[in-house]
């Protein structure tokens, strides 16, 4: 009986329809006529017409959305928990996975352009999910590899507001291979503050989060040991939030760089915005007042300070722009800093901020399905996403152009 089933099916297949309705019709014509007594193999009957019409064909298959990252050994970090031996790693209210955060996929972005359009326009598939860049990988690097690329650098000076506070402090978090408190000045820590700032509270906790660390020399100053770099680095965070200027801030960040042209370059990390409610023009005049600063202190940085035909000197900065809003926002602020005003500003700094040579990477996309603990700041977690995005763009700057 199974033979005669499958044998019609497949007489008509090859000679007459060719099609899954027409083999259909014909097995339920015969099923009625079979009836009970042959159940099951008019079951197999069946599953032998359909796979007839509808074989695993490689060329006509979809491509899979996120195909598997290069099978080489400089990406073979991207697929481990590279927090592994993070101080905390293993405490009960400390379980962050790198695997958690990132979601690695081949190809890899090749220049800092692709990578800069990868991570600004990437996502993620649910609430509080791994990031996956646009169409191009970042790399999720070790804190060996971190230490190396930071030490391509003179500096890596960071300016901005809290959320470039809590960038640094996940930078921090890297290079001292510290999830519980690598963000924070651990080293002067009352009792209280040991219980409450750690892991995750390093940033969502308002009391802790103003006890980053604003420099690599402070670490070197208080805990040396705790710096998992063996060559030397050095990141620094002026906090400088206000239109106009103000001026010790200015003499501050001036301090920051050499009036002679150091062995190593300079790298310039830049975020600013909602302390002027996401003005455009009030962050630009921001901006254009610290480029002419450091100017002013280094002159060798000056693109237009030299012959017309040489290529200007590297000056890398790139502009953060603010994350994405969250539920927590206040009502009141939902015109002035809720999420269109954020992704028009976004939008405005990447054409105003290029005008100036200045790369902008933008968090809205990141940020979106994401915890915002006070509907702001993003949490340890999305800031170990920003951080590592600097670190990927520092890695692509070509220091030898220096
Ligand atoms: C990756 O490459 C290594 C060495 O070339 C090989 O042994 C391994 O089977 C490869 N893994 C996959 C998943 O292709
Ligand atoms: C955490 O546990 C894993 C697995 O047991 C181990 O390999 C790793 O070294 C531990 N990390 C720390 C920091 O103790
Ligand atoms: C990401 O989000 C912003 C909104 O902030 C949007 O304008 C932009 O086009 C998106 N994609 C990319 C690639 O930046």
């Amino acid at each position: 009986m199974v033979r005669r089933i499958n044998g019609a099916c497949g007489l008509l297949n090859r000679a007459i329809l060719h099609s899954t309705l027409a083999c259909f019709l014909v097995w339920l014509g015969l099923f009625t006529l079979i009836h009970y007594q042959v159940i099951d193999a008019a079951f197999f009957g069946f599953s032998s017409c359909a796979n007839t019409e509808f074989e695993y064909n490689p060329h006509t298959a979809s491509r899979p959305a996120f195909p598997p990252p290069e099978n080489t050994t400089y990406r073979a970090p991207d697929t481990i928990d590279t927090f592994l031996n993070y101080n905390y790693r293993n405490h009960t209210d400390c379980q962050i996975s790198s695997l958690d955060l990132h979601s690695a996929f081949s190809p890899l972005c090749r220049t800092s352009e692709e990578f800069i359009r990868a991570f600004s326009g990437g996502g993620r598939v649910g609430f509080n999910r791994p990031f996956i860049p646009l169409d191009c990988d970042m790399r999720w690097f070790t804190t060996q590899e971190i230490c190396e690329i930071f030490s391509r650098f003179e500096k890596v000076i960071v300016v901005g507001d809290s959320m470039m506070r809590h960038v640094v402090g996940a930078l921090n978090v890297l290079l001292r291979r510290d999830l519980g408190y690598g963000a924070v000045t651990n080293w002067n820590f009352n009792d209280q503050e040991t219980l409450d700032c750690f892991c995750n509270h390093q940033m969502d906790v308002k009391a802790c989060s103003v006890q980053g660390i604003f420099s690599t020399s402070s670490v070197l100053e208080n805990d040396p040991d705790s710096l998992a770099c063996s060559q030397p680095i050095n990141l620094v965070i002026e906090m400088m939030l206000r239109f106009p200027l103000d001026p010790t801030e200015v003499i501050r960040f001036q301090d920051l760089l050499s009036s002679k042209k150091p062995k190593k370059p300079y790298a310039f990390v830049f975020g600013h915005g909602l302390w002027n409610d996401l003005d455009i023009q009030a962050s630009l005049n921001w901006l254009d007042g610290i480029l002419d600063h450091t100017l002013e202190k280094a002159p060798y940085l000056n693109p237009s300070g030299r012959h017309k035909h040489a290529r200007p000197p590297l000056w890398p900065r790139i502009y953060i722009t603010p994350n994405s809003a969250g539920v927590r926002k206040p009502d009141a602020w939902l015109v002035s800093q809720g999420d269109k005003a954020l992704m028009v500003f976004e939008e405005s700094v990447r054409v105003e901020a290029g005008k100036r040579g200045v790369d902008t990477l933008g968090t809205w996309n990141m940020s979106i399905q994401s915890t915002k603990y006070d509907g702001v700041h993003l949490d340890l977690k999305g800031n170990l996403i920003k951080a590592m995005g600097v670190v990927n763009w520092l890695n692509l700057i070509h220091v030898r152009d220096w």
